[in-house]
C-alpha cells in the first residue's frame, strides 16, 4: 500500500495532516526518521524556531537520501530551507489568524484553485531567501515567500496550515500533493476490517485473549473484531460502581445484541468504596482504582482460565503519545487505562485498533453494527465518576451525582445539543451552602455543570449553552436530586482548566 510518512516536529496539527491525508484515501503514518517504505514526506509545523540550537531538526543528510517528494509546513517550510542553505529568520510582523494568499497557479501544488485563497497563518518566523532551484509561488502582504517549490526536486514548503477549517481550499492543496507523488488511493476500511480479521486469527491461532471493556467506544469495538475474528477471546467488564448506571446497561446489551458470548460483567462497587474510603488526592484516586482494577480483573480470569494473550483497544494517537513521550507535553495527570496488566501477567498484546484513528474506529463500529447512539457518545474517564467528586468519594456521594447525571444527559439529548458537545457532567462539590426551599432553610451540597467544545481534548472551550437550557437544567436539578441546593455553571476553558475536575 502507498504511504505518506509525517514528520512530527511538534506542532498541534500534525495528527490533523496524517487524518486528512487517509480522508483522501492514502495511509499516512506519524514519524521521527526518514524510511524508504514511504512514497513522499510531509514535515509538520512546531513551536520551535528552526535555528535554535534545541528545536527538533531535519537529518542533515536528508535530501541526499530522500528522493521522494516533500511537502513542509509552517515550521516544516522554514526546516527544508534551513538545511538546504537558505535563510529563515524572524519576520517584520506576526501573522496570525485567516490571511489571503496569492498563488502561482502554474505550480502543480496549486492546480485547481483561484489566484487569491483563503488561509490560515501562525507565525512570526519566515523564508527570507531561498536557495538555488527554488522559486516563490505563493505571498501575502506581509510575508513575501509563503510557499515555495523546486519542481525538478520535487520539494513544496507552505507557511500556511492547508490542513486545517480555516483554510477552506487546503484538501485541494494536499490532494495535489498527493498527486504530484503519485499515490495510488488505497486506504479504505472496508477492506481494512477482512484483512485485519484474518490478521488476529494468524496471530493468535488457538491461544485465548482476555479482554477488560470499559464501555468505552475504543474498548468495546476492539472486542466486537475480537469476537468477529473467530477466535477463543473472553471479556471481562468490572463495574467499578463509579461508572454511570446506563454504561452498565448499554455495554451489557451490545454485547448481547451482537451475540458475543463470553462475557461477563462483575459488579465491584464495594470494593471500590472501601478502597478509596478518606482519599481526596485526585492522584491517589487514579492509583488506587488503577490498582484494584488490575486486581480484580486477574482474579475473574484466573477464574476463566490460562491466557497467552491481552486484547486492548488501544488506538493510533495512544500508541504514537507512550512511544514519543519526550516529543509530548508533560503528563498533566495520570490518565488511568488497563495498562500494566501486560507486564504482571505475562501477556503478548493484541490490539485490533492501534493502526486507527478515533473517527476511523467510529465508522468501523458502525461497520460491525454497534449502534449509532452508542458509537458517537462522549468520552468519559477510566477512574470514572471518582475525578468528577471533588474529595471524597463515599456511597452517598456517588448516588447524588449519578442521578444528576441522569438528568444533565436527558435535557441536552432533549434539546439536541449532544453532539455539538465534546463532553457535558455535573460535578460534585461537597461543601455545603445555605438554600432556602419552600419556606425551609436548606443547607446541601454543591453541583458544577461542565459542557465544552474540542476537536480532540488537548485544549477546550467552555460551551455557550442556551440560558433557557441552563434553567431546565438548575430547576430539574434542585427538584430530582436530592442533597443538593445550588448549580454552578463552569466558564473556564482548557487552558487554564482541565476538562475534568481531577
Ligand atoms: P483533561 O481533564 O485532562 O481530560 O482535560 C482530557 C480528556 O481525557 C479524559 N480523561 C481521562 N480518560 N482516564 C481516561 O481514560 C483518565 O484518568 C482521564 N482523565 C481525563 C477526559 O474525560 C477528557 O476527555
Amino acid at each position: 500500500m502507498d504511504k505518506i510518512g509525517i514528520f512530527d516536529f511538534g506542532g498541534q496539527y500534525c495528527h490533523l495532516i496524517a487524518r486528512r491525508i487517509r480522508d483522501l484515501g492514502v495511509y499516512a503514518e506519524i514519524i521521527y526518521e526518514p524510511s524508504d517504505e514511504y512514497n513522499g514526506f510531509i514535515l509538520s509545523g512546531g513551536p520551535g524556531d528552526v535555528y535554535r540550537e534545541e528545536s527538533p531538526k531535519l537529518q542533515d543528510n536528508f535530501f541526499d537520501d530522500v528522493k521522494v517528494p516533500v511537502l513542509g509546513i509552517c515550521y516544516g517550510h522554514q526546516m527544508i530551507i534551513q538545511t538546504l542553505g537558505g535563510e529563515v529568520n524572524i519576520g517584520e510582523e506576526r501573522e496570525y489568524g485567516r490571511k489571503m494568499v496569492k498563488l502561482n497557479l502554474s505550480s502543480p501544488l496549486f492546480e485547481g484553485l483561484e489566484e487569491e485563497e483563503r488561509a490560515w497563518m501562525s507565525h512570526f518566523d519566515e523564508v527570507k531567501t531561498l536557495p538555488e532551484g527554488f522559486e516563490t509561488i505563493g505571498s501575502t502582504d506581509i510575508c513575501n515567500i509563503a510557499a515555495y517549490q523546486n519542481l525538478e526536486k520535487k520539494i513544496f514548503g507552505v507557511q500556511f496550515h492547508p490542513e486545517v477549517i480555516h483554510t477552506p481550499n487546503g484538501d485541494k492543496i494536499l490532494d495535489n500533493f498527493l498527486k504530484i507523488v503519485n499515490c495510488k488511493s488505497e486506504w479504505k476500511l472496508e477492506g481494512w476490517v477482512e484483512e485485519k480479521l484474518d490478521e488476529i486469527k494468524t496471530t493468535v491461532g488457538d491461544k485465548k485473549v482476555i479482554m477488560g471493556v470499559s464501555g468505552g467506544v475504543d474498548s468495546t469495538v476492539a472486542a466486537v473484531m475480537l469476537a468477529r475474528a473467530g477466535i477463543d477471546a473472553h471479556f471481562i467488564y468490572v463495574d467499578t460502581g463509579l461508572m454511570r448506571d446506563y454504561d452498565t446497561e448499554e455495554v451489557k446489551a451490545i454485547f448481547s445484541n451482537l451475540g458475543v458470548s463470553n462475557f461477563v460483567a462483575v459488579n465491584e462497587e464495594e470494593r471500590f468504596v472501601e478502597a478509596l474510603k478518606g482519599v481526596k488526592d485526585p492522584e491517589q484516586k487514579r492509583k488506587i482504582i488503577g490498582n484494584l482494577f488490575i486486581e480484580i480483573f486477574e482474579e475473574n480470569a484466573n477464574k476463566i482460565g490460562k491466557f497467552d494473550f491481552l486484547g486492548q483497544g488501544t488506538i493510533y494517537p495512544d500508541r504514537i503519545e507512550s512511544a514519543q513521550p519526550s516529543h509530548h507535553a508533560n503528563v498533566i495527570k495520570t490518565h488511568h487505562n488497563v495498562g500494566g496488566l501486560p507486564e504482571k501477567m505475562l501477556l503478548k498484546l493484541v490490539e485490533p485498533l492501534n493502526d486507527l484513528y478515533k473517527d476511523e474506529v467510529r465508522k468501523i463500529g458502525k461497520m460491525l453494527d454497534i449502534p449509532k447512539k452508542f458509537i458517537n457518545r462522549h468520552p468519559f474517564p477510566g477512574p470514572g465518576l471518582a475525578i468528577r467528586i471533588l474529595g471524597d468519594i463515599t456511597k452517598e456521594r456517588l448516588d447524588i451525582l449519578k442521578k444528576a447525571d441522569v438528568v444533565v444527559h436527558q435535557i441536552i439529548e432533549e434539546n439536541g445539543l449532544y453532539d455539538s458537545l465534546w463532553q457535558v457532567f455535573p460535578a460534585l462539590i461537597p461543601i455545603k451552602s445555605v438554600g432556602v426551599m419552600g419556606d425551609k432553610r436548606t443547607y446541601e451540597y454543591m453541583l458544577a455543570i461542565r459542557a465544552v467544545e474540542s476537536l480532540d481534548a488537548m485544549t477546550a472551550d467552555w460551551s455557550k449553552l442556551p440560558y433557557e437550557v441552563l434553567e431546565e437544567i438548575s430547576n430539574q436539578l434542585i427538584n430530582k436530586v436530592p442533597g443538593i441546593n445550588r448549580v454552578l455553571y463552569d466558564i473556564t476553558s482548557k487552558p487554564p482548566g482541565t476538562i475534568e475536575y481531577e
